[in-house]
């Protein structure tokens, strides 16, 4: 079987990741959650105190971005790669919501998407690949062999991260402040200058707001067929 570069971009929330996950262990391929690399840079910037809700210093996160060492290692057990960040394990860290509501303001910096799309693009080498993100079909590949881009309702997406939030035992969380967060993160990852979350003129659109995880990796699975 031929092996291809499958890109998938859409809102926050929408389910990307499991998709992504799933395609890559049947189709034996690698699986980078680019999402993770921008979470990891924003837990080095609030670990650093270059931001926090109410103040960003852009210009010391930028001076030190040569510090910023962030690479995956593959867990056997969960089935994906986690993500460190300067060779420590910060996979349950970067998915809080603290990291949700400053990740967009990190990732709309030019000079530290410069640094993770190069990152990103030497991670395809010959192999097959399913990478998921915002920009991933525009930016990072847009010669992928097939690309997806994935929406739902925010009321459909809000509903879910709160479920996620709170089975992994987060605290101090409202249906509404997920929402909020939702909502602020699309305004602000399709408003930005550098890369913004676009769906590209040739990616399939997927909206899952009233599918199931089954059929809609079938409907995937099947649309991949025509191309390996
Ligand atoms: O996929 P995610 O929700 O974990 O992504 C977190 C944030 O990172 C998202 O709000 C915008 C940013 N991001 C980006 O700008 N470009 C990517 N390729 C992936 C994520």
């Amino acid at each position: 079987m031929k092996k291809i570069t499958i890109a998938i971009d859409g809102f926050s929330s929408t389910g990307k990741s499991t998709l992504a996950k799933q395609l890559a262990k049947k189709l034996k391929y690698v699986y980078v959650d680019t999402g993770a690399m921008y979470r990891a840079v924003t837990l080095y910037a609030f670990q650093n105190g270059f931001i926090d809700n109410s103040s960003f210093d852009e210009k010391a996160l930028i001076a030190d971005l040569d510090s910023i060492k962030i690479h995956f290692v593959f867990n056997s057990r969960k089935g994906f790669a986690e993500v460190f960040l300067n060779d420590v394990n910060v996979e349950k860290e970067i998915r809080t919501l603290e990291v949700s509501q400053l990740v967009s303001q990190v990732s709309a910096v030019s000079e530290v998407r410069t640094k993770l799309v190069q990152q990103q693009q030497e991670m395809r080498k010959d192999n097959g690949i399913v990478m998921d993100g915002r920009d991933i079909g525009t930016v990072v590949f847009p010669d992928a062999d097939i690309k997806f881009f994935m929406t739902a309702s925010a009321d459909k997406r809000a509903k879910r991260r709160y479920k996620e939030l709170l089975d992994r035992g987060e605290e101090n969380i409202t249906y509404e402040r997920v929402l909020k967060n939702v909502e602020s993160r699309d305004y602000i990852d399709s408003t930005r200058e550098d890369s913004p979350l676009v769906k590209a003129d040739d990616a399939i659109g997927i909206d899952n707001s009233d599918m199931g995880l089954e059929e809609q990796f079938d409907r995937v699975y099947n649309l991949i067929l025509r191309y390996v």
